[in-house]
């Protein structure tokens, strides 16, 4: 498969954008890049952006974009991030949105498909309460929808499977909120731009991976044009 594809994921909390990103970078040879993964790593490291990204994070609220960009374009600039990859998480703002377009043309390259995966708000909360994530690496599972095979340890790496911190529910209420307002006016910018795809989240995992592989059969990439 050809590996020239920039793919983004985009959607409300909850709505399985991680559980389709272990899917795909299972079958596809992208770096997986999720910044919410990666303000985690940083907030358990006690850097300095972890420092001042936790009190945020913590409230359900959108750590700054001059934050998020300055590390989005680290991770970008790396070496794996050349041939393609699969975002996660951002860009969340139109502001985001603007420099990651900024970044891209200064590169030569562009955006290959912006995946919607719609999921109602009172899907998400059902979600977000039964997710355990695993302590090591962020593998993601549910109590009753996708649960590991023995209940509290990660099948891929058998570490501890664990409730995030941002998972109470009051936290998931401001979650949302902060997604209508913020991120949800993305759809129509990449809708604009003739890339975005929007995928049924409210069927299980198999099925939703099974849509999006059929999008991304059917797009050219930037090898192909
Ligand atoms: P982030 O980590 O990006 O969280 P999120 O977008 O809120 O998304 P989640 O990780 O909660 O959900 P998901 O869509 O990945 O769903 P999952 O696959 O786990 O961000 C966290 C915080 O970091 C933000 O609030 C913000 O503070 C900060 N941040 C990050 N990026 C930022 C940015 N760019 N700008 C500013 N701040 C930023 O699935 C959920 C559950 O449902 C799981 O239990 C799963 O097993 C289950 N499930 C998944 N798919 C299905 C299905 N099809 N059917 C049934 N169950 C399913």
């Amino acid at each position: 498969m050809a590996t020239q594809l920039n793919l983004i994921l985009l959607g409300p909390p909850g709505a399985g954008k991680g559980t389709q990103a272990d899917r795909l970078r299972d079958d596809f040879a992208l770096p997986f890049i999720s910044t919410g993964d990666m303000l985690r790593a940083n907030v358990k490291a006690q850097t300095q952006l972890g420092q001042a990204a936790k009190g945020y994070m913590d409230a359900g609220g959108l750590v700054p974009d001059d934050l998020i960009v300055a590390m989005a374009r680290e991770r970008l600039a790396e070496a794996d991030a050349q041939d393609g990859f699969i975002l996660d998480g951002f860009p969340r703002t139109v502001a985001q949105a603007d420099a990651l377009q900024a970044m891209l043309a200064t590169m030569g390259r562009r955006i290959t498909v912006v995946l919607l995966i719609d999921v109602p708000d009172e899907e998400v909360v059902k979600r977000i309460s039964g997710r355990r994530v695993c302590a090591a690496h962020g593998h993601n599972y549910h109590v009753d929808f996708d649960p590991p095979k023995v209940a509290g340890i990660c099948d891929q790496d058998g570490s501890e499977l664990i409730l995030r911190d941002d998972d109470k529910p009051e936290v998931v209420a401001n979650r949302l909120v902060v997604y209508h307002k913020q991120t949800s006016p993305l759809i129509d910018y990449y809708d604009q731009r003739g890339v975005l795809s929007r995928v049924d989240g409210t069927r299980g995992p198999d099925d939703v991976y099974g849509h999006i592989r059929a999008v991304l059969s059917t797009l050219s990439r930037e090898d192909d044009v």
